[in-house]
């Protein structure tokens, strides 16, 4: 049993984090919250990991996204399904271009702390402190709102619960089930990627009932009729995660209840800092976003402080930085994973190095510039000879407007048409899906390309 405590985060420096006025408010919700339930089990991020240890060898590929932030206010069972379907869509395309297995995992049922550039924001001359997501304060322009109000780790906790209900629900309740894959296309608004999305819903409908003719019955087959979905959210609000964190009978480790895989984010990755000493003590499934201040040095320490057993799956190393970048900075990485022998998982976040903004004003992401980065990222590990083990997007399956570009061009003066979100411009279920096909023909031709090699 090792000497970690879940608290041992209280004496290492901490950024990003709220400071609460009122201690005894704090105390008060850190201990009901010990005493909910988990979110999720154990045996599930176990198994998120074992997949996940798949797709650090090019056995499957890890698919993550949803919101940037989760909303109190835009929750609802409509917006919990499109995101839900669009994320199994993209999965559908993905797995047809690869041909294995795509590890899903949402942003989503806890993503709702956020990180940000500047501790304060200033509008027409008045300064506040930044809104830092619904479970620490409000994004409303006023002095009350962006207050830090801990009792909105409770509402947060509620609606993390009731999200992934009713994504357990969808996931084996039918909903998700491949014989609707036709129906999945309902309600699209159009657009190249929705073109396609049906032509290849045809060939796998006929796939599907070829089996049947062949005497496999699709009908009961558990992979035909349920998915695995799994939960993720960046593990910055410590005073959450510490509450939620329960120790694991069956294995006698420590696990973050609060989701499936936690993440630690670009700002708050301080080899000696808070967030990497509570994530080194959970079992789960941890990703490490790398942008372009990740030096060789840290990563290597990161590495061995993260994952001291080596555990393949444990960790997803998530590089963003931004179209035209990935050449000056993933080879190093790369060659400092290989130097330590890590097992990890490469993932690419083509988001956060790439917001811009607007000449309208507003923050925005350039459809290509998204497009670029994940190119990018397959070309260097070809070079390499190493694997692209994932990708990780800001998406809805809402048609909003807040990533410029794609198929159905949103040009900068339709971004205020539709512009919802409460922190980073997120793709649309439309962009989304186009840069699933992007993602399948990179993967298709890497496994062709494999095939050849072994061929030979
Ligand atoms: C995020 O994923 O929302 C985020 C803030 O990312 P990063 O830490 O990579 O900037
Ligand atoms: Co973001």
């Amino acid at each position: 049993m090792s000497a970690w405590q879940k608290t041992n985060w209280r004496s290492k420096p901490r950024v990003q984090m709220p400071d609460y006025t009122d201690p005894a408010a704090l105390a008060a919700v850190e201990d009901r919250l010990r005493q909910y339930p988990p979110l999720v089990f154990a045996g599930e991020a176990r198994r998120l990991k074992a997949q996940l240890a798949a797709a650090s060898r090019g056995e499957a590929f890890l698919l993550q996204g949803g919101d940037c932030a989760e909303s109190f206010a835009e929750f609802s069972a409509d917006t919990i399904r499109d995101t839900f379907k669009v994320l199994l869509q993209m999965a559908m395309v993905l797995t047809y271009g690869a041909k294995v297995p795509v590890i899903k995992v949402g942003r989503m049922a806890g993503q709702f702390a956020k990180p940000r550039s500047a501790p304060t924001e200033v509008i027409d001359g008045v300064e506040l402190p930044s809104y830092r997501g619904d479970i620490i304060n409000e994004l409303d322009f006023t002095p009350e709102s962006r207050i830090p109000d801990p009792g909105k780790m409770l509402q947060a906790y509620t609606q993390a619960a009731a999200t992934l209900n009713l994504v357990r629900a969808f996931s084996t309740g039918g909903y998700a089930d491949m014989h609707r894959v036709h129906s999945w296309t309902l309600g699209f608004a159009g657009g190249e990627g929705a073109e396609r999305y049906r032509d290849l819903a045809e060939r796998i409908q006929d796939t599907i009932d070829f089996m049947g003719a062949a005497g496999i019955d699709a009908d009961t087959t558990h992979e035909f009729s349920s998915v695995e979905f799994y939960t993720s959210h960046e593990a910055l609000l410590l005073e959450y995660e510490e509450a939620l964190c329960r120790l694991d009978s069956t294995s006698g480790n420590w696990l973050a209840g609060s989701g499936h895989m936690i993440w630690i984010g670009d700002r708050t990755r301080q080899p000696d800092g808070a967030h990497v000493e509570f994530a080194k003590g959970v079992q789960n499934p941890i990703g490490l976003k790398c942008g372009p201040s990740t030096t060789v040095e840290d990563l290597k320490v990161l590495m061995s402080e993260l994952n001291p057993e080596n555990e393949a799956g444990r960790l997803t190393l998530i590089a963003r930085f931004g179209a035209g970048k990935v050449g000056d900075h993933l080879p190093r990485l790369i060659r400092a994973v290989q130097e330590e022998g890590a097992n990890v998982v490469w993932s690419c976040d083509p988001m956060h190095g790439n917001t811009v903004k607007s000449n309208t004003g507003y923050k925005t992401r350039f459809f290509n510039n998204i497009l670029g980065e994940v190119q990018e990222f397959f070309a260097i590990h070809k070079a390499e000879g190493t694997v692209p083990g994932g990708v990780h997007f800001e998406m809805t399956g809402k048609d909003v407007t807040e990533c410029t570009g794609g198929v159905r061009a949103i040009t900068d003066e339709d971004l205020g048409d539709r512009y919802h979100t409460a922190c980073d411009p997120r793709m649309n279920a439309s962009q989304s899906l186009e840069l699933a096909f992007l993602v399948a023909e990179e993967l298709t031709a890497l496994r062709r390309d494999r095939q050849t090699r072994a061929a030979v």
